[in-house]
């Protein structure tokens, strides 16, 4: 009985110690990242500073081919959120911007519309059925992990929108990019994608491409 009653005793004790061990992990960033995350840095050098990131305050640059930018805080950004299954990005769409068609491998997506309007969609990987929406000041969208999807100024005004992510790295591949904006030889682009050699090859130009 004794020894039943030692053994809960010890048993609660041990995980209210490794409870408050793990309160956070602000990621120690020059350490290599894994799947679990960062590993953290010594927890009496974390300050309330570590917690707030002023970075989604200044409004991105839309000065560039697509007329938008994103600016992440993702543990790259912000080391706090390691470890916590979230992040949260700033996107600005200036006058006909659009954030090209793109993939979060790691994370579904929520977008609240901040200003402006903002027409949105995302395709089923299942079925490649079609799902778009315009959405106002004050909506939401939520994007599902890893599926196609993408953002345009549906508005004659600049739009604003934070979107979250329950990942700290959600990933981020743009599909034109990744077809356009390397050195994927354009025989390979046009087998694979049906296009004729001009189109490849205007992309390419546009794109950053080679090959
Ligand atoms: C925005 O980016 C463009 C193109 O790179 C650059 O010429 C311009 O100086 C930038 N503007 C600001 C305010 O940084």
């Amino acid at each position: 009985m004794i020894h039943i009653l030692f053994f809960i005793f010890a048993l609660l004790f041990t995980s209210s110690t490794n409870a408050a061990v793990n309160d956070f992990c602000v990621a120690n960033l020059n350490k290599a990242d894994g799947p679990s995350g960062y590993p953290c840095i010594t927890p009496t050098k974390v300050t309330a500073d570590h917690f707030a990131f002023s970075g989604l305050g200044v409004a991105g640059n839309t000065t560039n081919i697509i007329k938008a930018a994103v600016t992440p805080s993702f543990v790259a950004q912000f080391p706090a959120v390691n470890g916590l299954g979230l992040s949260s990005a700033r996107l600005d769409l200036a006058p006909g911007g659009v954030i090209p068609m793109h993939t979060h491998p790691a994370a579904s997506e929520i977008l609240f519309v901040v200003k402006g309007r903002i027409k949105a969609g995302f395709i089923s990987s299942s079925a490649n059925t079609v799902y778009v929406k315009t959405l106002k000041r004050g909506d939401v969208m939520v994007f599902p992990q890893g599926l196609l999807h993408f953002q345009i100024n549906a508005g004659k005004y600049s739009a604003l929108a934070v979107v979250s992510f329950n990942s700290p790295n959600p990933g981020l591949q743009i599909l034109d990019f990744a077809l356009f904006g390397n050195n994927l030889a354009s025989t390979l682009v046009e087998q694979t994608t049906f296009l004729d050699d001009a189109q490849v090859k205007k992309l390419k130009g546009i794109l950053g491409g080679t090959g």
